[in-house]
């Protein structure tokens, strides 16, 4: 569809009422092209990060190798000063819900589940994806809840379509966790993104069925759900002003991709 085409047909639901994407989250061909190239690089540093993930070591060593790979690639770390984050990537480990800080007083031990979420920004265009990565032996149930999380983030995925609804997304994830024993974070969710780190929509993850934002094609946003093993509840840390835990201290895991919203369904672009 060309963007006369997707403007008409937004125009005339949105006069049916429903809320409806601006005109500029519809990307461009050439907007499109430049977040893949992006994402591409986003994919790499994840891939190149897995062999370093073993224990002994520290998660500030994990951060300096994603940094310096990044520069190596000719892009920029998307966290790092971003409202005053210290670090190029988040790193969070089993209770930590998200956006961990990389700390050289942080070692990943044997059994550990560990979320790096990576962003990078290459010729202005921005991308944002997350893997869980597991530190030597991990146990069954970590592994299990490792493994649902990524399974709801597809069922995730599976919903996007245009013409449809965001909320289904959300209800699709948590239906998928509730079935398999999990709560879902309510208050922290994914991202339009591309032009700038974090744009709209935001993309929650316990949204009702036919409820939200209006998908079109050329919409750019990220699934990122994230799934505890306990109950929902989070807390931010106090001190850092950044790392949210789960308040019963069991352990939570997230995995993230972005997707692009086509003519007939959606694209995974962080894969
Ligand atoms: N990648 C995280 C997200 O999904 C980034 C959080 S902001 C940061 O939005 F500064 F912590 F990186
Ligand atoms: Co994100």
């Amino acid at each position: 569809m060309n963007r006369d085409e997707i403007k008409a047909k937004l125009d005339e639901y949105k006069s049916l009422g429903y809320e409806v994407p601006s005109m500029d989250l519809i990307k461009t061909p050439e907007q499109i092209e430049g977040i893949k190239q992006s994402s591409a690089i986003n994919i790499a540093l994840l891939d190149y990060i897995e062999d370093f993930v073993k224990p002994g070591v520290t998660t500030a060593f994990v951060d300096t190798l994603i940094h310096e790979k990044t520069i190596e690639l000719g892009a920029t770390p998307a966290p790092l000063n971003y409202e005053g984050f210290p670090k190029s990537c988040c790193i969070s480990i089993d209770d930590q819900v998200c956006h961990g800080i990389p700390s050289s007083k942080e070692i990943l031990m044997e059994g550990d589940i560990v979320n790096i979420d990576v962003s990078t920004i290459y010729n202005g265009y921005f991308s944002d994806s997350s893997r869980m990565y597991g530190v030597g032996e991990v146990p069954k149930d970590k592994q299990r809840l490792v493994d649902v999380t990524r399974e709801a983030m597809m069922e995730g995925i599976r919903q996007v379509k245009p013409w449809t609804r965001l909320g289904n997304v959300g209800a699709a994830v948590n239906a998928y966790a509730s079935k398999h024993g999990y709560t879902v974070v309510r208050e922290i969710g994914g991202h339009g993104v591309g032009l700038e780190f974090h744009e709209e929509p935001w993309v929650g993850f316990t949204t009702k069925k036919d409820t939200g934002m209006l998908l079109a094609p050329g919409m750019v946003f990220t699934i990122e759900p994230m799934l505890n093993a306990g109950g929902p509840d989070i807390f931010q840390d106090a001190d850092n002003g950044w790392t949210i835990y789960t308040c019963d201290q069991k352990p939570s895991a997230q995995w993230e991709n972005t997707v692009l919203v086509t003519d007939d369904g959606c694209e995974i672009i962080t894969y």
